[in-house]
C-alpha cells in the first residue's frame, strides 16, 4: 500500500516533534501502522520556519484550507489549539471526508459534541490522545485497557507548568513569575499561560477525561475550576510542616446521582505516589471496580512527549482505515452510551 497521507495545521512545538519522531522512527512506525505515513502537507502561517522543519519532504503552504482541499490527504493533524479557527477548520476538515487527528483539549472541552457528532456522521475518526496528560496514553487506557471496569473515579497532575511551579517553588524556593518564565521557555506552558495557572487547561482535560470515564457528554461549563494564583509560598511551607503536598489535581468522580468534575489545588499526604510528581510530569490515578487502582505516570507536555501521543494516533487511525471502514467510528470517535443517566 502507498503511504497514507498526512496534512499537518501547525507545526511549532508539537508539530515539529512530530514531523522528528516520524522520520526518525519510520520504520517501526510502518511496520506497526501496517503502511508508511506521510505528512505530504504543512499550513503554517510562518513558512518560513515550516520549510526549515520539513525541508522538501512536504509542501509548505499558509493557508490550512488548502491541506483540507487536496483529495490526497487523509488525516488532518490539528495542532493551531484554541477554541476560534481550529473548531472551524477542524468542521470543515470533517466534512471533506478527512479523519482528524487533534491535541486541542480546549476545543474538544468546549466543542466536543458539535465535533464528535459531525465525524460520525461523517464516518471520520476524531483521535485526541495528546489532548490531555501528552505521551502518557491515558485515553487509551481509559477507553480501551479499563473497558471492563465501572470507572469510580480519576484524579491526576495533569497541567505540567503548575505542577513543574509548585514544585520548583517549594524545592528552590524560588518565585512563582520566575519558575513561569522558565515553563514558557521549556515550551511547557499554553499560548496564553493563564490557562495554566487559572486551572483551566487542567479543567479542560479533566472534562474529557470525565466523559470517556463515566459516557456522558463533554460539559466544561459545569466544571468547578479554581487555579494556583492564590497560592503563596507559605502555604506550600505550612502543608509541609503538616506532611502534606499541594498539588493542582483535576478530578472526576461518581457520586449519587451524578459526576464530580473539579480541579483546584489539593492537600495530598507526602507519601502517596502522586504527591512526589515533581516537575512538568503528570501522572493519573484511576479507580475501577474490577481493576482496583492504576496508576500512570510520564511526561505530560513538550515537543516529543507530545509527538508520541499525536503519532499513537496516526498509527490507529492508519490501521482503522486501511483494514475496516465499517467499525472504525465507534472505535476512535466519543460516544456517549449506557450511562447518559448521570449528570454532572
Ligand atoms: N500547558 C500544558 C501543560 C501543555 O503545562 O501541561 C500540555 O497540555
Amino acid at each position: 500500500l502507498p503511504p497514507i497521507q498526512v496534512g499537518l495545521l501547525g507545526i511549532g512545538t508539537v508539530g515539529s516533534g512530530v514531523f522528528r519522531v516520524l522520520q526518525r522512527n519510520q520504520e517501526e512506525i510502518r511496520r506497526r501502522a501496517g503502511r508508511g505515513i506521510a505528512i505530504t502537507m504543512v499550513a503554517d502561517l510562518d513558512t518560513e520556519r515550516a520549510r526549515g522543519i520539513v525541508g522538501d519532504a512536504a509542501q509548505v503552504v499558509a493557508d490550512a484550507r488548502a491541506v483540507i482541499a487536496n483529495p490526497d490527504i487523509d488525516i488532518v493533524v490539528e495542532l493551531i489549539g484554541g477554541y476560534g479557527i481550529a473548531r472551524q477548520l477542524v468542521l470543515e476538515a470533517i466534512a471533506a471526508g478527512k479523519h482528524v487527528v487533534t491535541a486541542n483539549k480546549a476545543l474538544l472541552a468546549v466543542h466536543g459534541s458539535e465535533i464528535f457528532a459531525a465525524a460520525q456522521a461523517k464516518g471520520v475518526m476524531v483521535a485526541f490522545e495528546a489532548a490531555v496528560a501528552g505521551g502518557i496514553p491515558i485515553i487509551k487506557a481509559l477507553r480501551e485497557g479499563l473497558t471492563a471496569n465501572r470507572i469510580q473515579w480519576v484524579a491526576g497532575i495533569i497541567n505540567g507548568t503548575t505542577n513543574f511551579i509548585l514544585s520548583e517553588m517549594r524545592d528552590k524556593g524560588l518565585d512563582f513569575d520566575v519558575v513561569l518564565k522558565e515553563a514558557q521557555r521549556l515550551g511547557y506552558a499554553e499560548a496564553d499561560p493563564t490557562f495554566d495557572i487559572e486551572g483551566i487547561d487542567a479543567a479542560h482535560k479533566a472534562t474529557l477525561m470525565s466523559a470517556l470515564a463515566f459516557g456522558i457528554p463533554v460539559q466544561f461549563d459545569k466544571a468547578y475550576v479554581e487555579g494556583i494564583t492564590k497560592l503563596q509560598a507559605a502555604d506550600i511551607r505550612y502543608a509541609e510542616q503538616l506532611g502534606y503536598r499541594i498539588k493542582l489535581l483535576g478530578i472526576t468522580k461518581r457520586v449519587a446521582g451524578g459526576v464530580e468534575l473539579r480541579v483546584h489545588p489539593t492537600l495530598v499526604p507526602a507519601k502517596r505516589l502522586i504527591a512526589n510528581v515533581e516537575g512538568a510530569m503528570n501522572a493519573v490515578v484511576v479507580q475501577g471496580d474490577a481493576v482496583g487502582t492504576t496508576l500512570y505516570y510520564g511526561k505530560g507536555a513538550g515537543s516529543e512527549p507530545t509527538a508520541s501521543a499525536v503519532i499513537a494516533d496516526l498509527v490507529d487511525v492508519t490501521r482503522l482505515h486501511t483494514a475496516d471502514p465499517q467499525h472504525r467510528v465507534p472505535h476512535l470517535a466519543f460516544q456517549p452510551h449506557a450511562m447518559s443517566d448521570l449528570a454532572i
